[in-house]
């Protein structure tokens, strides 16, 4: 059954809500426990789906912080493996990264504890996710949003979070555990058949005419790229993986795994009318993830004031006259210079010609840092397929794609670099320790493309 099937029968089910999800409240004393549960993913005229969720459901619950505060949370683990915690897009101590082996030990199943701690400097839109056994267990639903408000918050009507994700659902809404399978890890990586969006199959999203919306996009898919189209509408992009940009319209929102958007949706319809939105990243396989449905009630507002830039968030520039250079070549997989599959059994994917297995950390750090100085790494991707790659515990600029100029100052913690093509991108090598860099398509980060880079 392809998606398309699946989303028309879900369509006859009970219109799936997509209420934002409770925050915590603040100050509350905070506990993230990661379990098997059950949930109606397709509505409820499907069988509820057995998935792994922090907090009893998918996507986990909403974290919300002032910047500036302390994040504290003690996670338990009732899975029946072993897990870590990672806070996506943080610039936190190494000791915090939730990296097994390389900077804690894991979580133990059955009962494990850890208790994460640290101060959160920057405004935006972030993620937790586990980072052992991902593709498993981010594919049976372990992730949730973090949201860290500006001290003074642009005025919107609302601000919600679309936890975008897919699953690989059979006719009884199961999930299929093939996971790792050497077709998906080889190629594009585990591509659901099934799109939620905060955890259910998108029918309808209620909006008012006249609204000002901010509109937060996580994508928490093992492999999806989506490439959003809000029919009608022109929303406004204010950030990419939670740090400003200059306000400008965004005609298609593209989102590789681990990649966010802020936007600001102004609600230009008719009271009554419905607008679609389309994802349209993969050639041929456009669907609608939902429509945008407007309350029969009066415009709130005929006429909507100018998007004001987002403050910067106190990111050290680097200093590009002075950076170091160094090059980075994504390689590997099927069609590619994939790893001899006799030496290195299940690992199609290697960073600088070197396959590493998950979390073996035995190599050496294929960078190792100055702390405080400037770097451009030129990042090219020598494969037939797209790769998000992420540094942990920075955030970089992105300076060029293809040797051309990236127009505006773009800063994220993960770039999706297209086929055959490059991306250059600067930082300062600011926050010592080990860090993560790899592929967020978890497939392949499972399967050779990942790496450390060390600051010291
Ligand atoms: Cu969101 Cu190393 O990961
Ligand atoms: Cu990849």
């Amino acid at each position: 059954m392809n998606r398309r099937r699946f989303l028309q029968i879900a369509a006859g089910g009970a219109a799936a809500g997509l209420a934002p999800r409770l925050a915590f409240a603040q100050g509350a004393v905070r506990t993230l426990r990661a379990a098997p549960a059950e949930q109606f993913l397709v509505g409820a005229a499907n069988p509820e789906t057995s998935l792994w969720a922090y907090g009893g459901s998918v996507p986990g619950p909403e974290l919300r912080f002032k910047q500036g505060e302390r994040l504290r949370i003690e996670v338990e683990n009732a899975l029946p493996v072993d897990t870590t915690v990672h806070f996506h897009g943080i610039r936190l101590p190494n000791a915090m990264d939730g990296v097994p082996h390389l900077t804690q030990p894991p979580i133990a199943k059955d009962g494990g504890r850890f208790v994460y701690e640290f101060d959160l400097p920057d405004a935006g839109t972030y993620w937790y996710h586990p980072h052992l056994g991902s593709p498993e267990q981010v594919g049976r639903g372990l992730y949730g949003a973090l949201v860290i408000e500006e001290r003074e918050p642009p005025a919107v009507d609302r601000d919600l979070v679309w936890v975008l994700s897919d699953w690989r659902l059979d006719r009884a809404a199961r999930i299929t555990d093939d996971f790792m399978s050497f077709m998906d890890a080889s190629h594009a990586g585990r591509i659901g058949n099934t799109v939620t969006v905060n955890g259910a199959v998108g029918e309808t999203f209620a909006v008012r005419a006249g609204e000002r919306i901010r509109l937060r996009l996580i994508n928490a898919s093992n492999a999806r790229i989506y490439g959003l189209n809000f029919e009608g509408h022109e929303p406004w992009l204010i950030a990419l993986d939670g740090h400003p940009v200059a306000p400008r319209k965004a005609e298609r929102v593209v989102l590789g795994p681990a990649m966010r958007a802020d936007l600001i949706l102004d609600c230009t319809g008719e009271p009554g009318a419905r607008h679609r939105v389309i994802d349209d990243f993969y050639q041929r396989r456009a669907y609608r993830m939902l429509d945008l449905h407007y309350a029969k009630e009066e415009p709130l507002r005929k006429a909507y004031g100018a998007v004001p830039p987002l403050p910067p968030n106190p990111v050290a520039q680097p200093d590009l006259s002075r950076a170091e250079r160094h090059r980075i070549v994504f390689g590997g997989g099927m069609m590619g210079a994939m790893p001899s599959q006799r030496q290195h059994r299940g690992l199609f994917w290697t960073v600088n010609g070197k396959p590493v297995p998950e979390h073996d950390h035995r190599h050496a750090p294929i960078l190792a840092l100055a702390r405080g100085k400037s770097y451009v790494l030129d990042l090219v991707n020598d494969t037939s397929w797209h790769h998000p790659i992420h540094l942990h515990g920075h955030v970089f600029r992105v300076l060029a794609r293809n040797g051309k100029a990236v127009q505006g100052s773009e800063w994220g913690d993960t770039v999706l670099i297209d086929p055959d093509s490059r991306a250059e991108i600067a930082f300062v090598a600011d926050n010592p320790g080990d860090w993560m860099f790899h592929c967020h398509i978890l497939e392949h980060q499972a399967s050779g493309m990942m790496a450390v880079v060390r600051v010291a």
